[in-house]
């Protein structure tokens, strides 16, 4: 029994052409999911194959239903017809359903059918990755749930990926803070983050104004380069203090990493980048700057891809080049994933075709690359999201308001529950409301922060699913009977029939959401999905039913609930046992 169908399905209508005389080479069943009207998926190969052989649609479609229906095994199970001009419709019969519903019914049962697309790959996915000596704001919510939700993504369906936490921790800020730090005399031990992070913004203000303490600031950040103790004890400590300060955040977001290595990590991995591209004429001397010039590329032959700067420093582009490497050769990875704001989209580029040309010339194999961009949150006034002194809002404070909100909906809606229980559910919507409204939309849109709208039971929320979640919860507590032994027989009405096939789609929303690194699909199938519940819920009793009826209609249910959890936690959500 396949897991993916149109996979399965795809195979057999290959075998079925091929058996019919038609080449392989340039027919490919094209299998999608089906207008529910015509049936459950539809092959759309047949209509591009036969315009290329000059040929009549609807005979080779004949053709090849004709050959189907007499394979057997396959014609019990599976119905077919043909639509419209050529389009081969597949009808999964009653039988079929229910034996997909009793093989996959677990989270381990998705995991081991799934995991075999992925093997030979090792993947490093950078994300998150603030810069230290401020604190976390509005502008790192995405890489952190969007990168987050491709890793459990991809690493649930069987691949070997490795997360990094790319922190930049060696900018230009440590000139203006040790600067002040000094200016003050100030122990950088005693500091918060907030206090830091204003101390910056004194500091970069003192700079404008006065040439003297810029050039102050300049000396601090060379001595630090050099390895001055003094410096390197404050760079130190202020890295420290904001590191713990992320964690805070990561663990109230449930985000972790493998790997936090900064971009200091590399600082003395940037000579071996010069040299190589150098040697190799990859990068050149431009206006006293080593830059790479891409002649081939209409932007980038006059836009340059600065990787030291005049005066001699490396950048953010120079450390870019000595991550891959180690990540390449150290963390041996063939695939590389970034997940920043489409502001970052140049860079990436540059750095890719950078990246290319320099591993072609040392022999070393390229990884495969891909930048995961991602648009802007927006304000409800369609700008983005800001305080009301147009500052950014500290990621901290979202996620308090979030869950203060959340509080109030629950001490309304959830009167029964206990107060410790309460706040329980309270901060799962509140930081799962967060998550999800971030991760509804295609990543590459920007999208429209509403309190209102996110925290909504109604429509696609967080709210809605977890709902869903506790109230399936809630009739199996209440039946008595043990879940393990539950088995469906063959489904019968049209609601057992509908909720059984979108749940037979969820290895295809999946693999899709693997494909193109965009977890938005699965919050579309996952609220579908319910839809989908509570139409059955409504029309199809459980209790009072006989034995096979209740007992095929709980697996149904089982089924359902194991779908949406499992798919709310590919999106890092947590969910709840009662609401
Ligand atoms: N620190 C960067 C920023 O805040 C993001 C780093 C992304 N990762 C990378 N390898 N460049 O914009």
């Amino acid at each position: 029994m396949w897991f993916q169908i149109d996979v399965g399905l795809s195979k057999v209508v290959s075998e079925a052409a091929q058996a019919c005389d038609i080449s392989t080479v340039d027919f490919s069943p094209d299998i999608r999911q089906a207008d529910p009207r015509f049936g459950d998926f539809q092959a759309n190969g047949v209509l591009p194959y036969a315009k290329l052989h000059r040929l009549n649609p609807r005979h080779v479609a004949e053709q090849i239903v004709e050959k189907l229906r007499s394979m057997e095994d396959f014609s019990k199970k599976i119905e077919v017809g043909i639509a419209g001009p050529g389009f081969i419709n597949f009808k999964l019969s009653g039988s079929f359903l229910a034996e997909w519903l009793n093989l996959y019914k677990s989270e381990n049962d998705y995991k081991a059918a799934i995991a075999q697309n992925w093997s030979g790959k090792r993947i490093v996915i950078d994300y998150s990755s603030p810069n230290t000596a401020k604190q976390m704001h509005v502008g790192h919510l995405r890489s952190m749930n969007i990168g987050d939700s491709i890793y459990r993504i991809l690493k649930f369906c069987g691949a070997d990926i490795i997360r990094d936490n790319h922190i930049g921790d060696w900018g230009t800020q440590f000139g203006i803070l040790i600067m002040v730090i000094k200016e003050k005399g100030l122990r950088a031990s005693d500091l918060s983050l907030e206090e830091i992070e204003s101390l910056y913004q004194q500091g970069s203000t003192l700079a404008k104004e006065n040439e003297n303490f810029l050039a102050l600031a300049r000396n601090e950040l060379v001595k630090l380069q050099n390895g001055d103790s003094e410096n390197f004890e404050i760079w130190e400590t202020i890295n420290k203090i904001s590191q713990s300060a992320f964690d805070e955040i990561y663990v109230e977001m449930g985000v972790s990493f493998d790997y936090t290595l900064g971009e200091s990590f590399y600082r003395d991995r940037t000579n071996e980048i010069y040299q190589e591209l150098t040697e190799k004429h990859i990068a050149r001397v431009d206006n006293g700057a080593l830059c790479v010039f891409h002649e081939e590329h209409e932007q980038f032959s006059k836009q340059p891809f600065i990787v030291r700067k005049a005066d001699g420093a490396s950048n953010y582009a120079t450390t870019d080049l000595a991550t891959v490497l180690y990540r390449t050769e150290t963390l041996h990875a063939n695939e590389l994933i970034y997940v920043t704001d489409g502001r970052q989209q140049d860079h990436f580029q540059q750095l890719f075709l950078t990246v290319k040309k320099w591993y072609a010339a040392f022999g070393r194999k390229c990884p495969e690359m891909q930048h995961v961009w991602f648009g802007t949150i927006l304000g409800e006034d369609g700008k983005a999201i800001k305080t009301r002194s147009g500052t950014p809002i500290k990621l901290k404070e979202l996620l308090n308001e979030a869950k203060a909100r959340a509080k109030k909906i629950v001490d309304e809606k959830s009167k029964e529950l206990s107060n410790s229980e309460k706040q329980h559910v309270a901060n799962v919507l509140g930081i799962d409301s967060i998550k999800y409204i971030d991760l509804l939309s295609n990543r590459t849109n920007d999208y429209v922060f509403s309190w209102e709208k996110m925290l909504s039971f109604d429509g696609n929320t967080a709210a809605y699913l977890l709902y869903a979640i506790a109230r399936i919860k809630s009739i199996l507590r209440k039946c008595d009977v043990d879940m393990a032994n539950v088995a469906a027989d063959c489904l019968e009405t049209e609601a057992e029939r509908n909720l059984v096939r979108s749940l037979t789609y969820f290895p295809i929303i999946l693999s899709q959401a693997a494909r193109e690194l965009r977890p938005h699909y699965l919050c579309t199938y996952l609220f579908e999905l319910t839809g989908e519940y509570s139409a059955f819920y409504s029309t199809d009793r459980i209790l009072g039913e006989p034995t096979n009826i209740a007992s095929r209609r709980l697996t149904i249910i089982l089924g359902t609930l194991n779908i949406l959890e499992t798919g709310m936690h590919l999106l890092g959500l947590e969910t709840l046992e009662r609401m």
